[in-house]
């Protein structure tokens, strides 16, 4: 038959809310069914696969033996660890052990979503899960030396992240066969540990901060601001900077690309940004002081 030159897939969901996968399902250019028929050859991803059971467990062992050393493995969520690894558990396997195996394989290591990237929602303090992001585990357990990890992991935060960045990082590894330029070009951080998650995410999306990038950022600098919701200022559509917004400190390009299909984005929305880009701190921080 005719050779499959779509890059094989597999996506692995461990402690999450599938909410990394949703934001993809609502993406249009390309539509999701051209992406899942037409670009890539989607192995295994429990959300969109018609097998359950041990005929799924099937399909994964099998995937990973018929493309060892070629697929992209996409983790989306947190993976448990230590005596809290039972936490998780698929086809009576912990997530630490299935991302393990389905890891040594892989060509590429996606961590897609905060979950997935530094634990997310699922690591904030006291961490009952003892979850820890997909770089804890390859720097960790399975040992990946910096160059393992610049080669072949890449870090894709967010809550949801954004889902053209997914495809931008699958179509680049597809069509020139290595990750996209990586690392965030800040001054304060720009010698990060290769250890580190935040030296892994790639420079086209991360590489800015969403202030630089704001359609309110005008009203910013004519020192226009909303003082609380629902009065004037925020329905004509002021700076939500009063308002608690992280656009400042957060790296990410939502602001131009936008969510469903370029409907909207949380600003564009009226709710101030929460970072959610930036790791366990500064959400934990956010999510406290809007709740
Ligand atoms: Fe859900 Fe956010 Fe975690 Fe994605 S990163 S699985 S959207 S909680
Ligand atoms: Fe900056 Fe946030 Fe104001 Fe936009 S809404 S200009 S990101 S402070
Ligand atoms: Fe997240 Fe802030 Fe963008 S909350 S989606 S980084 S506006």
């Amino acid at each position: 038959g005719r050779e499959d030159k779509r890059p094989p897939v597999i996506w692995l969901h461990f402690q999450e809310c599938t909410g990394c996968s949703e934001a993809l399902l609502r993406a249009n250019h390309p539509s999701i069914a051209e992406v899942v028929l037409d670009i890539i050859n989607l192995e295994y991803q429990e959300t969109l696969m018609a097998g359950s059971g041990d005929q799924a467990e099937a399909s994964l062992h099998n995937a990973i033996e018929k493309h060892a050393g070629k697929y992209i493995l996409v983790v989306e969520g947190s993976i448990p660890t230590d005596d809290m690894a039972v936490c998780c558990q698929i086809g009576g396997k912990t997530a630490v052990d299935s991302f393990k195996a389905a890891a040594a394989k892989a060509a590429v290591v996606v961590s897609l979503g905060a979950c997935a990237c530094s634990g997310g929602i699922v690591a904030i303090e006291p961490n009952p899960t003892k979850a820890k992001g997909v770089i804890d585990i390859l720097a960790g357990d399975m040992q990946w030396s910096d160059d393992d990890l610049k080669n072949k992991y890449i870090s894709l935060p967010g809550c949801p992240p954004n889902p053209h960045n997914i495809l931008s990082v699958i179509l680049y590894v597809a069509t020139f066969n290595k990750l996209p330029e990586k690392g965030l070009k800040i001054p304060s951080i720009a010698n990060l540990s290769m250890k580190d998650e935040r030296a892994h995410r790639p420079t086209f999306a991360y590489g800015r901060l969403i202030h630089e990038h704001c359609e309110r950022r005008p009203h910013f600098d004519a020192g226009r601001f909303v003082r609380e919701f629902g009065d004037e200022g925020h329905k004509n559509g002021w700076c939500l900077y009063h308002m608690g917004c992280k656009g400042p400190e957060t790296y990410a390009n939502c602001s131009i690309i936008h969510f469903n299909d370029g409907a909207a984005w949380p600003i564009g929305n009226g709710c101030p940004c929460i970072g959610c880009t930036e790791g366990t701190v500064l959400f934990k921080d956010s999510l406290f002081s809007l709740a």
